[in-house]
């Protein structure tokens, strides 16, 4: 594996592979990888001639400066991952060549709606904290085709407005992969690790209550569903952010369902200070 801290060397070597026709893969990720992360490496993998797998965790996109801090950083056993995943190229820039000087902070990114619902509402500044670091990743890698989990719904919206915002969306191919699970059910998250055990078993309540309104979603009204989840995550000892039932294109929620529009499930809560988020298409 070839590890670039400069974005300019990144860029001019991702340039030559462009001249001799190779397609280019890129995972971005904020480390503290898990077989999720690995999962969609090893997807870029099989339909890439080169993957590229950048390392950052952005400040901008944290609205919590705590949660910034307690972000889990373990860079040596991410090379390690890598290195054994088959990843060609490591982007492992320090904060400089991400931000080398104030005029990001002067850029805005009009995403409509989805600023401001679900994780926009709880997390206000986030996206655009995504977008920020996601453009500039997105120009220096210049990539054929964007892995992303679906376990970050929102974000994968947000980031193909971006792409056409960008004018990229003929050049850059979004890849949504599937989330993966711990064994009970828990949507594998870098923010695991800052659960105890007893939390842990807990938050299988989150996978638990998206399962009860797939199982439910004919016979109980929107309604009902959402009330009964909140009270199972409450038992829990979940504090939570949102229950919602949404569109599954235009994330509007809905309050009723007629059988033939696509709908997700989503949740986000904390279990003590750790914001989890998981969801769930129902039809
Ligand atoms: O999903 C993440 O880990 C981050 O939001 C991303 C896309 C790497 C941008 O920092």
């Amino acid at each position: 594996m070839i590890l670039f801290k400069r974005a300019s060397e990144l860029h001019r070597y991702i340039e030559e592979q462009h001249k001799n026709e190779l397609q280019a893969g890129f995972v971005p990720t904020m480390g503290a990888l898990h077989a999720g992360h690995l999962s969609l490496i090893e997807r870029s993998i099989s339909e890439n001639d080169i993957t590229i797998c950048s390392i950052f965790v952005n400040p901008a996109q944290f609205n919590d400066p705590d949660d910034f801090k307690k972000y889990p950083v373990t860079t040596e056993k991410d090379i390690d991952a890598l290195e054994r995943s088959g990843c060609g190229i490591l982007f492992l820039p320090p904060a400089e060549e991400i931000y080398p000087d104030e005029t990001y902070k002067t850029e805005t990114y009009n995403i409509g709606h989805l600023e401001t619902i679900l994780e926009g509402k709880f997390r206000p500044g986030h996206f655009q904290g995504v977008c920020m670091v996601v453009s500039r990743l997105l120009k220096i890698v210049s990539p054929d085709n964007l892995y992303l989990g679906q376990k970050d719904y929102q974000q994968c919206m947000v980031l193909q407005k971006l792409i056409e915002l960008m004018g990229a969306e003929k050049r850059i191919k979004l890849k949504i992969c599937p989330t993966l699970r711990e064994p009970g059910g828990l949507a594998m998250s870098s923010r695991n690790m800052r659960l105890d055990q007893k939390e842990r078993e807990n938050a299988i309540a989150i996978y638990d209550s998206l399962m009860y309104i797939k199982n439910h979603i004919s016979q109980k009204t929107i309604r009902d569903l959402k009330a009964e989840t909140s009270e199972i995550l409450t038992n829990k000892k979940f504090h939570i952010d949102y229950v919602e039932i949404a569109d599954a294109i235009s994330l509007e929620p809905v309050d009723t369902w007629d059988e033939k529009r696509k709908i997700v499930a989503l949740i986000a809560a904390f279990m003590g200070k750790v914001r989890l988020i998981d969801n769930m298409m129902i039809q």
